[in-house]
């Protein structure tokens, strides 16, 4: 695919919150939860943030949008950087940006219609058609039946009220689309239903699209360019193609050893073998992975690894990336799951 230029991009962004400040006896310190995030989001590109639980993916959402004040580090719209990160400056990238949250309903008003709700964002902004044709015609682009419109957000099924989300977010076509967990509560019967409403509108509209999610399945049924995060760093990044056959980073190959097999006859029999994810509150030194790491050598425990090209937009932050290691060297490295 040929690459577009970013519509919006970070560069070396970091989020820190201050935490304590409530305890009387505690000095408040200041805990990283995202550091030196680096990522482009173009046109008609699905770019997935993976990583597990507390990496700093709906964060990362949060703060592209201003939701989240960053700290340090840069924002570029269309090339140029936000002058500050001032809620004026958010305007214009949230004008332009749609969110999907992981549970829709909660951001419906219950006692608004699902129509009048698909058709607020047209409302508010004058833009666009808010006859119930034309609000029938964008519900069922996003797979809503015509009759569910006149229901109430709590008589919809979960991957309706997705559908109905989605609807809403179309009402006034955004150039980017950022999704936390889409497919988070639905039966697997209708994640697929979301994920391929999500590549028709990339494709129709060419809309750029991060989406969030811990789930490497749904990577790989989207993904156009894949952010590995750990720790709120960005370990690997590169077109999804890349990361799946050749996975450089230890994290990636643990996170794909870990992705649930379909067929039960198939399933991994070796066991877990990697511990618990550290607090943010006492970052292991070197390489942050290193507590984890099959591989990790004495260099690994001091040193921070360097980012490096694997190809030309394929990036690890690792001393030791895999393809320096043998095939058979490679053992399976599930992560515990709980
Ligand atoms: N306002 C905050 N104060 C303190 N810790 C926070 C705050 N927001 C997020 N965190 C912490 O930052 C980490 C990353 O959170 P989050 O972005 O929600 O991760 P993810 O979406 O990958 O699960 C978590 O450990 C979370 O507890
Ligand atoms: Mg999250």
């Amino acid at each position: 695919m040929t690459s577009l230029p970013a519509m919006i991009e970070t560069k070396g962004l970091s989020v820190s919150v201050r935490t304590g400040r409530w305890l009387p006896f505690k000095a408040s310190k200041s805990l990283d939860i995202l550091i030196d995030v680096s990522v482009a989001l173009r046109p008609g590109e699905v770019t997935c943030m993976v990583g597990e639980s507390g990496s700093g993916k709906t964060t990362f959402g949060r703060a592209l949008v201003g939701l989240v004040r960053p700290s340090a580090g840069e924002i570029l719209l269309d090339g140029a950087a936000l002058p500050d990160f001032s809620s004026r400056s958010f305007r214009r990238v949230r004008s332009q940006a749609a969110l999907l949250f992981q549970d829709p309903v909660t951001s419906f008003n219950p006692r608004q219609r699902i129509g009048s709700i698909i058709a607020e964002p047209r409302r508010i902004a004058f833009a666009g058609s808010t006859r119930s044709e034309d609000i029938a015609a964008l519900a069922q682009k996003a797979g809503l039946a015509r009759p569910l419109l006149s229901r109430f957000p709590h008589a919809l099924s979960g991957g309706q009220a997705r559908r109905a989300a989605v609807a809403r977010a179309l009402s006034v076509v955004p150039r980017l689309i950022i999704a936390d967990e889409p497919t988070a509560g639905l039966d697997v019967s209708v994640q697929g239903g979301v994920l391929n409403l999500f590549l028709d509108i990339r494709d129709e509209f060419r809309t750029a699209f991060l989406v969030i999610t811990h789930n490497l399945s749904v990577a790989r049924h989207i993904a156009d360019r894949i952010v590995i995060l750990y720790l709120g760093r960005v370990v690997e990044s590169g077109p999804a193609a890349a990361i799946f056959r050749n996975p450089q980073h230890p994290y990636t190959r643990a996170l794909l050893d870990s992705e649930p097999v379909p067929d039960p006859s198939k399933r991994r029999q070796e066991p877990p073998v990697i511990g618990e994810v550290p607090s943010l509150a006492a970052r292991p030194g070197g390489c942050e992975f290193h507590t984890r790491c099959r591989f990790a050598q004495a260099r690994c425990r001091v040193e921070p690894p360097p980012r490096t090209n694997v190809s030309a937009d394929h990036e690890v932050a690792c001393h030791f990336p895999l393809a320096e290691v043998k095939p058979a060297a490679v053992p399976n490295l599930r992560l515990v799951s709980r």
